[in-house]
C-alpha cells in the first residue's frame, strides 16, 4: 500500500468505529455524548476519504446503509428455523395452566425469563463472517421477505460484530417505532394529506414493506434482539442469550427480569401492566420463557407456538357482551362516527354501554352486525373499542351495519370523504357541530373555561343564546340563571369562568378555534411565530410554511379558515370581547426554565402529564422524553418507569413533586 493510501485506511478504520461507537452511544444506550453536528462531521470526514479511496469501502462501513436503488419486489427466503408466535394467556388462571403444564413436561422447578411483548414486527438477522448479510420478515413462519436493504438502514442494528460473537450465527428480535418518532411521523402524513397510521406497530409494517431503501431511512426503525440461534456456542439460557447479545452489541431491552416461580411472574407483570405508560415505545404484554434452552427440544412446540413460552397480554381486560345497535356520532368537524351500544358489562371495574367502532372502514373490517356477540377491549385508551365477534354466535337476525345517508342530528345529506373513510354532515350550522365546537374551544387542552362542560353547552346553545364561541363572551348572569338546573351560583361561576379565559396564552386560543389539522403541537408552534389573531389572518400559506412543523396542508387549513364568513364573524366577536390572543407582558409568565430540559415519570398527584408539560413550556423549559446527558431534570412521581434508573449515572437532578413545585414557583 502507498503510503497515503496507508494514511487514509487507517483514518478510515478510526473514523468507521468512532461512527460506530457513536451509533451505539445514541441508539441503544440513549446516552449520545457527542452533538449531531460533531457527528455530521464525522461522517463527512468519512464520506470524502471513502470518496478519494473508493476500493477502501467495505460494506458494513457505516457509509453504506442506505444502498441500491428501489426494488420492484421482495425475494421470498425459507427461515433456518421456523419463526414460531406464541399463545396467548389472558388472565393469571391462564398463566397459572401454563406453568402447570411447563412443571410436567420440565419435570423441575423452572426458571422464566420475562421479557416485554415489544409491539413491533419480528425479524430475523442473519451474520455470516460476522457480517450482516440478509434480513427478513417472519412471513408465513416457514418463508419470509427478504427486506435486507429496509433492515441496514436501522441505525441500532450493527453491519458487523466484533469476535465476541460466534462466525455464523442468526438473531431474531422485533423491529418497532419508537413512540415519539411514530406521532412524529404521524403529524406528517396529516400534513401531507396522507392517511395516518393506526399505531406504531402497522407504522413499522408498513415501512419494512417499502420498496426504495431510502424512503425507510427517512423512518427512524429501532431494533429490540431476544432470540440467538448458532451451531457455534453451546446457548444454555435465555438470560445468556439476552446477556451475549447485549455484549454483541445488539440492542436488547433491558427490562427483561429472572423470576424463581410463578409469584415472581406475577410481580413482574403487575410492576409493568403501570409502568408500560413511561416507556418510549409500545409494550402489549409480557413474553414468559422457560430460562433453560436445554429444556426448549424435549418441551417441544405445537405447530404455532413453543409450548416453553407464552404472551401474556396486557389488556387481559376484554369481555364478550351483546352488540345492542349502533348509533351515528356527530363531531365538531361533522364528521359521523360509528359508537356501539352494548349491553351493560363490567369492564375493568367500571359499567360499560358504548365502545367505539372508529370508522365505516372499521366496521367492514371486522364484519360485525347488529346482535351480534362481540369482544370488547379496554386499551390504553379511555374510550372501549370493539375488537371482534363471535362467529359461533351469531344470531340468526343479525343485522346488517347500515352507514346513514342524512345526519342523525339536522338531517342534512351527508357527504363522503372519501380520503378520510368517513362521512360528514356539510351543514356548517348543525347543532351537533355548533355544540362540539363551542365544547372544544372551552375544553381543557383549549380556553380551558371552568363550568363550561358539555351539558351546560348543550343547555346555552338549545337555548338559542350562543351560536359559536365568540357569543359566550356577551353572555350575561340573569341570561342563563333562568335556566333548567342553572342555580343562581354556577350561573355567577360560569360568566366568571368565561371572563377570566381572556388572557389566555395565544396558542390554546388557536387551538381553541379547531381549525382542521390544526392541534396543539401545530398550534404551539404557530403562536411561538405569530403574536396574535390578526397576525396570523395576514400571513399566508408560503410563510406559515417556513415553520418547520407546518405543511402545505396545514397552511392551507388556515388561510381557508381565515377566509370562511363564519370564522370572520367569529373573529369579530372575539376581538370585541378584547381577545386577540396577544399577550399582556404582565400577565406572560417570566421565563425562569428557559433552556432547561424535563423528563417526566410517574405519576404526579397534582398535575397531569399535560398539565405539568404546559407548566414547563410556560417558563420557557423543555420537556423529552427519555433521559440524557442534556437532561437538566427528572420530575419523578409514584411509580416512575425505568427512566428514573438511568439518570444517576448521568448526573441529572432528581426532583419529586413538592421539588418541581418549588422550581415552578422560583
Ligand atoms: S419470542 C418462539 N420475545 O410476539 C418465540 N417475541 O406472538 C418467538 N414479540 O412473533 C418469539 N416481543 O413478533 C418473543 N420479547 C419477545 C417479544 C416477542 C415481541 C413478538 C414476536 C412474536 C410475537 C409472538
Amino acid at each position: 500500500m502507498n503510503p497515503d493510501k496507508k494514511i487514509a485506511f487507517e483514518q478510515i478504520l478510526e473514523l468507521r468505529s468512532a461512527i460506530i461507537h457513536h451509533d451505539y452511544l445514541y441508539y441503544v444506550l440513549a446516552e449520545p455524548e457527542i452533538s449531531d453536528q460533531q457527528y455530521d462531521a464525522l461522517m463527512r470526514q468519512l464520506i470524502e476519504l471513502e470518496t478519494a479511496w473508493s476500493d477502501l469501502i467495505t460494506p458494513d462501513s457505516p457509509t453504506q446503509r442506505v444502498g441500491g436503488a428501489p426494488v420492484s419486489s421482495f425475494e421470498q427466503v425459507r427461515h433456518s428455523a421456523p419463526m414460531l408466535s406464541l399463545g396467548n394467556c389472558y388472565n393469571v388462571d391462564e398463566l397459572r395452566d401454563f406453568d402447570r403444564r411447563v412443571k410436567e413436561l420440565y419435570e423441575n422447578e423452572p426458571e422464566y425469563v420475562c421479557e416485554l411483548k415489544i409491539d413491533g414486527v419480528s425479524a430475523t438477522l442473519t451474520y455470516r463472517n460476522r457480517t450482516l448479510t440478509q434480513g427478513a420478515t417472519r412471513g408465513d413462519g416457514q418463508v419470509g421477505d427478504d427486506i435486507t436493504t429496509n433492515i441496514r438502514t436501522i441505525r441500532s442494528i450493527p453491519l458487523s460484530v466484533s469476535d465476541k460473537m460466534p462466525s455464523d450465527f442468526e438473531v431474531r428480535g422485533e423491529v418497532y417505532f419508537p413512540s415519539d418518532e411514530f406521532e412524529k411521523m404521524n403529524a406528517q402524513r396529516i400534513s401531507d394529506g396522507q392517511k395516518p397510521f393506526m399505531n406504531p406497530r402497522n407504522g413499522a409494517a408498513g415501512t419494512l414493506k417499502m420498496l426504495d431503501p431510502h424512503e425507510v431511512t427517512k423512518r427512524p426503525l429501532r431494533f429490540f434482539a431476544y432470540t440467538l440461534l448458532s451451531d457455534d456456542i453451546d446457548l444454555e439460557s435465555q438470560a445468556g442469550v439476552l446477556e451475549t447479545l447485549k455484549r454483541g452489541i445488539f440492542p436488547t431491552n433491558p427490562n427483561w427480569e429472572l423470576c424463581r416461580g410463578l409469584s415472581e411472574v406475577e410481580a413482574y407483570l403487575n410492576r409493568w401492566n403501570e409502568a408500560r405508560n413511561e416507556l418510549s415505545y409500545e409494550t402489549d404484554g409480557v413474553v414468559i420463557k422457560l430460562n433453560d434452552i436445554r429444556a426448549w427440544n424435549k418441551i417441544g412446540s405445537t405447530a404455532k407456538s413453543p409450548r416453553w413460552a407464552t404472551a401474556y397480554k396486557f389488556s387481559a381486560e376484554n369481555v364478550v357482551t351483546q352488540l345492542l345497535d349502533v348509533t351515528w356520532q356527530v363531531g365538531r368537524t361533522g364528521a359521523v362516527t360509528p359508537v356501539a351500544e352494548l349491553k351493560p358489562v363490567l369492564l375493568s371495574g367500571t359499567v360499560v354501554k358504548r365502545a367505539t367502532l372508529h370508522n365505516e372502514d372499521e366496521i367492514a373490517r371486522l364484519g360485525v352486525k347488529i346482535r351480534d356477540s362481540v369482544e370488547i377491549e379496554k386499551g390504553g385508551e379511555i374510550i372501549p373499542k370493539v375488537i371482534r365477534f363471535i362467529a359461533e354466535e351469531r344470531p340468526v337476525n343479525a343485522e346488517v351495519i347500515v352507514v346513514p345517508s342524512k345526519c342523525p342530528e339536522c338531517e342534512t345529506p351527508l357527504v363522503n370523504d372519501q380520503e378520510e373513510v368517513v362521512s360528514r354532515c356539510p351543514n356548517w350550522q348543525c347543532p351537533a357541530q355548533v355544540k362540539g365546537r363551542i365544547s372544544h374551544f372551552a375544553s381543557r387542552g383549549a380556553m380551558d373555561i371552568d363550568g363550561l362542560g358539555s351539558k351546560t353547552v348543550e343547555m346555552i346553545v338549545s337555548a338559542g343564546l350562543v351560536n359559536d364561541a365568540g357569543d359566550l363572551y356577551s353572555l350575561t348572569v340573569s341570561q342563563v340563571e333562568n335556566l333548567d338546573r342553572m342555580a343562581e351560583l354556577s350561573a355567577n361561576n360560569l360568566i366568571k369562568g368565561i371572563e377570566a379565559s381572556k388572557t389566555k396564552s395565544f396558542d390554546r386560543l388557536l387551538f381553541g378555534l379547531g381549525i382542521r389539522h390544526v392541534g396543539k403541537g401545530a398550534a404551539r408552534v404557530i403562536a411561538e411565530c405569530y403574536p396574535d389573531l390578526d397576525a396570523l389572518s395576514q400571513a399566508n400559506p408560503d410563510d406559515l410554511q417556513t415553520i418547520p412543523e407546518i405543511g402545505e396542508i396545514i397552511a392551507q387549513s388556515i388561510k381557508d379558515f381565515f377566509q370562511f364568513p363564519p370564522s370572520i364573524e367569529l373573529i369579530d366577536k372575539l376581538k370585541a370581547a378584547g381577545i386577540t390572543g396577544k399577550q399582556d407582558e404582565a400577565v406572560s409568565i417570566p421565563q425562569t426554565l428557559a433552556g432547561k430540559s424535563f423528563v417526566l415519570t410517574g405519576a404526579l398527584e397534582n398535575f397531569t402529564r399535560d398539565s405539568a408539560s404546559e407548566a414547563i413550556r410556560e417558563r420557557g423549559g423543555r420537556v423529552v422524553s427519555s433521559v440524557s446527558k442534556k437532561t437538566d431534570y427528572v420530575v419523578v412521581g409514584a411509580n416512575p418507569g425505568s427512566k428514573y434508573d438511568k439518570e444517576n449515572k448521568l448526573g441529572v437532578v432528581v426532583v419529586n413533586e413538592r421539588g418541581f413545585i418549588e422550581l415552578l414557583n422560583n
